[in-house]
């Protein structure tokens, strides 16, 4: 299943993605995709802030992963740009990571999707067509987990709706 959503600022992904954080669960995965600089940590800061995270969420792409403990639910944040070789996702046990009772998101995610459970929702950010701070975002269910919160989603991305038709 397919979403689209358009923002016009840094500050209306933050809130898209507060919003969708409210339908997260224990065990969720969630892998952010885009270029450098569309907007994943900005959406990462955003879902924290929805879980109840009141520390300052930062890049993690030297760090790798960062724990959030002071939510509604424990959140776990992943960049794995600097990884060269799926061997050291494996090795960073992002899989048994998926397992806690916590959600996890990764930055560019989509780039190591062998090395984890088939079972995310992706969240890819682009930039939008016109300059500036436009972005669109498309939301891609792969496996049952987000699939049966289909609905769920499609109400809590309306007010997002994109200027023009589908950009994914
Ligand atoms: N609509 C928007 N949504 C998100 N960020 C936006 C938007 N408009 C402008 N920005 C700006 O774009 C930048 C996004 O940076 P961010 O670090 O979130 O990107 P990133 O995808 O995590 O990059 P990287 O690949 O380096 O990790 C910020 O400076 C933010 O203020
Ligand atoms: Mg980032």
């Amino acid at each position: 299943m397919n979403l689209v959503a358009g923002t016009t600022g840094v500050e209306q992904t933050r809130a898209l993605a507060g919003a969708l954080s409210g339908l997260a669960r224990a065990g969720d995965l969630v892998l952010l995709a885009g270029e450098l600089g569309a907007g994943k940590t900005a959406f990462a800061q955003g879902f924290a802030a929805g879980l109840g995270v009141d520390e300052v969420v930062t890049s993690p792409t030297f760090t790798l992963v960062r724990t959030y403990p002071g939510g509604r639910l424990r959140m776990n944040h992943v960049d794995v740009y600097r990884l060269e070789h799926l061997q050291e996702v494996i090795d960073l046990g992002l899989a048994e990571m998926v397992d806690d009772p916590a959600v996890t998101l990764i930055e560019w995610g989509d780039a190591v999707v062998p090395a984890l459970p088939a079972d995310f929702l992706e969240v890819r950010l682009a930039y939008g067509d016109q300059a500036g701070d436009h972005r669109s975002l498309c939301l891609r269910t792969v496996g049952p987990a987000w699939a049966a919160r289909e609905r769920a989603l499609g109400a809590v991305l309306a007010p997002w709706a994109p200027a023009r038709g589908p950009a994914c």
